[in-house]
């Protein structure tokens, strides 16, 4: 039986692997028919099989194997006893009545091991099977509430980084000492080139991860300091990849505050300008969104998001590259509404476009995990670093943007 274990633990990777293919390029079909590897996918997912096949039948094959060898050994030895047992009856030492009696001791002591051979080989594979899931509860979690850890008591929620490194890896350092602070109430922007840390910023926020240096502190609280229920709870973001749950759009609103009055979803979706676009549905708020919320473009999945976030109403607001998919028409109307939403809220918002934080109460350039340049956009201009660069590049790009916009304009 121990022998047999690692067919059928074999058996299960290869399960697992033909699992994870299928899903892999049944979520990805988009990217299949870009590429057209429907054949390679098949292929792939085939030879997965192919292996499952091979050590489904191996693993079949030897637990027959073991139970013909058990039954085999039983029934020699039961002909044997029998055969002395009927020499006995021949030779006069028993009765007729001895054989049958021999006969059913032998059956009543074969029978249940029989049974306990058969049953033992059962759940030690069933183990065997649970044996990842179980490895599964041995995993420890990155970030743990300390113990005894208080709750986040967030009155006007000032955030400061205080020197603050990460690394995913321990070979690669992402931010290498990050200082600044978002006073209570006020608006920081983060910008900076793709890759620099900025979404990192968002995630340590949350603690998804602890940062391996430094300290980030709310209203003076260090954020290892409380639990993570209670710090999550305060803090609202539209991150930069949405993806929404399989489900309607009103459920996808909801999802930031569950159980939120019909009332509330409506004026949410009035703040993030989807209002027009959600009534311009045949089902409206009930049109199911698809998987990830693919039949949603990636502007409306960012306003279902933003206004999400809202409905959550956090005291602290993040906005990860939250306009980044919107036309620039549309993003000047979302700006209006989240700067008034925003108002009074702590708020960082990361952007890509510079034109939505001109206003912001600071701005800093971060570059390779590092503040390269601070300040408002008038200061920050007249240094002539990074960020005057960054921003005459996009000037660049807008006056052809506003060039199109008014091609749209022109009837017919
Ligand atoms: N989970 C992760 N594991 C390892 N490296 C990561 C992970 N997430 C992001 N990175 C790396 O960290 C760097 C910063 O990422 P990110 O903060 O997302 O950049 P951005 O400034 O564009 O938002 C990138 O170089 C990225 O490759
Ligand atoms: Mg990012």
């Amino acid at each position: 039986t121990e022998w047999r274990m690692k067919f059928r633990r074999e058996m299960n990777q290869r399960d697992d692997e033909a699992n994870t293919k299928a899903i892999d390029s049944l979520i990805n079909y988009e990217t299949v028919k870009y590429f057209n590897n429907e054949p390679h996918e098949a292929r792939r997912y085939d030879a997965a099989l192919r292996g499952y096949e091979t050590a489904a039948v191996l693993s079949q094959v030897s637990l027959s194997k073991l139970n013909i060898g058990q039954g085999a050994i039983i029934a020699v030895g039961l002909v044997l006893n029998m055969l002395l047992a009927a020499k006995g009856v021949q030779d006069g030492n028993m009765t007729v009545g001895d054989f049958v009696l021999v006969n059913t001791y032998l059956l009543q002591l074969y029978m249940p091991l029989n049974f306990l051979g058969f049953v033992y080989r059962q759940i030690k594979q069933s183990l065997t099977d649970m044996e990842r899931m179980f490895s599964l509860l041995d995993v420890d979690k990155e970030v743990e509430d300390k113990a005894g850890s208080a709750e986040l008591a967030c009155s006007d929620a000032a955030i400061r980084f205080e020197d603050v490194k990460f690394s995913y890896n321990p070979d690669r350092e992402i931010l290498k000492g990050v200082s600044f602070e978002v006073p209570a109430g006020k608006t920081v922007a983060v910008v900076g080139p793709s890759g620099a840390g900025k979404s990192t910023l968002t995630r340590l926020m949350f603690r998804f991860y602890d940062v391996s240096a430094g300290r980030i502190t709310i209203d003076g609280q260090d954020i290892r300091d409380v639990t993570q229920n209670s710090l999550r709870r305060e803090i609202g973001i539209v991150p930069q990849d949405t993806v929404l749950f399989n489900d309607t759009i009103a459920y996808n609103i909801s999802y930031g505050r569950p159980g939120a009055e019909q009332s509330e979803i409506e004026e949410v979706t009035k703040l993030a300008s989807i209002d027009g676009f959600i009534e311009g549905l045949p089902e409206g708020f009930k049109t199911k969104v698809g998987e990830r919320g693919l039949k949603l473009s990636g502007g409306e999945k960012q306003r279902v998001s933003i206004a999400r976030m809202l409905l959550k109403r956090p005291k602290i607001m993040i906005f990860d590259e939250a306009t980044s998919a919107l036309d620039t028409r549309t993003e000047k109307d979302i700006q209006q509404a989240l700067r008034d939403v925003s108002r009074g809220h702590t708020t960082l918002i990361i952007a890509h476009r510079l034109s939505t934080v001109i206003d912001a109460d600071e701005i800093i350039v971060l570059r390779d995990g590092q503040v390269a340049e601070r300040g408002r956009h008038q200061d920050l201009l007249s240094q002539e670093g990074l960020y005057a660069e960054m921003w005459a590049q996009q000037q660049e790009l807008r006056e052809a943007e506003e060039l199109l916009a008014h091609a749209g304009e022109i009837p017919g």
